[in-house]
């Protein structure tokens, strides 16, 4: 694995032994190693982040790389500099791997052949998100062991979601039935998504999941006004605390963040004892370690590593 760009093409097998490093880091969050030691990373990031941007570099530290951060606002692009010649660049000095988040739909898989280092996609366009669907696949399986037959229901903006299309693409892959919900205005009409799940009202998919992920109106992708106030909207299609009370008694939410609260979800519930929107961005950094390992070191022998949790 040359570049890390997607959750689509990525087999059981390898979804598996990711989740299971990633486990192992999680576990021991606490002691750092040097595997990556002196070895140079870099984050590109061509639209805003919190999450995804610092826990790449506080997994990159901690697996002793150097991590450097691209501004673009002072960078050469605004003297005209391509993407492709930022990458060509930054891979003349050393960097070994881009961590990149931009607004443009397969504009890694366009230069994937024209550069020698690696590239990780960290949300590009509504495309792929994979460490965050990754993050939130171990967060599934934390809590319930085994995906196969377990009920997702992904509530919210699906058609310009990139975490949508990354977590369905691995909760499929793993065996779990996936229920979409929202505004009919954002219904995906990708095939992969539509073939792949079952769009049900917002109360059916709440009462049937094991899972209920609620996701921001990604305004920065669409001019796409459902014209409704953000009170209605939280009342028409939002996790209310009423329609809390519709969920399994087992069932947990979660959002990828970041939350837009009284929006899509009531605020209180974001801390509530179901929640594990935290948990996630938690993950997120024992996701991103073994990420990293595995395109970086890609013979490591990780043999007589045991987890807690088998997956
Ligand atoms: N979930 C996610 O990608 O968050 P950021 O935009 O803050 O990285």
């Amino acid at each position: 694995m040359k570049h890390f760009l997607g959750i689509k093409d990525c087999s059981e097998v390898e979804l598996s032994e990711l989740l299971n490093n990633a486990q192992l880091f999680v576990e021991k969050q606490q002691s750092d190693n040097a595997s990556l030691k002196h070895r140079f990373v870099a984050n590109l990031f061509f639209e805003n982040s919190t999450r995804t941007r610092f826990s790449f570099e506080v997994a990159g530290r901690r697996l002793g790389a150097q991590v450097l951060n691209f501004h673009e606002a002072v960078s050469s692009t605004n003297k005209g500099e391509s993407f492709l010649d930022t990458l060509k660049t930054i891979e003349a000095m050393g960097v070994e791997t881009a961590i990149i988040r931009h607004e443009q739909n397969g504009i890694l898989e366009a230069v994937q052949d024209h550069v020698q280092l690696s590239m990780i996609n960290a949300g590009t366009g509504n495309e792929e998100h994979p460490t965050q669907g990754l993050l939130d696949l171990l967060t599934i399986k934390q809590e319930f062991q085994n995906l196969e037959g377990l009920t997702v229901a992904i509530i919210g903006d699906i058609e310009h979601s990139r975490v949508a299309r990354s977590t369905c693409f691995g909760l499929v892959t793993l065996g779990a039935n996936v229920i979409f919900s929202g505004p009919e205005c954002f219904r995906p009409q990708d095939t992969d998504l539509v073939q792949t799940s079952t769009w049900l009202s917002v109360p059916e998919a709440i009462r049937q999941a094991d899972v209920v992920m609620m996701l921001r109106v990604q305004g920065e992708r669409h001019s796409n006004d459902i014209n409704v106030t953000t009170a209605d909207y939280l009342q028409q299609y939002g996790l209310t605390k009423e329609r809390e009370k519709l969920m399994k008694s087992h069932a947990i939410i979660m959002h990828p963040a970041p939350v837009n609260r009284g929006v899509e979800i009531d605020a209180s519930l974001v801390e509530s004892p179901r929640s594990r929107i935290f948990k996630q961005v938690q993950n997120g950094v024992g996701v991103r370690m073994a990420v990293l390992e595995k395109i970086m070191l890609p013979q490591k022998d990780r043999n007589g590593s045991s987890s807690s949790i088998v997956f």
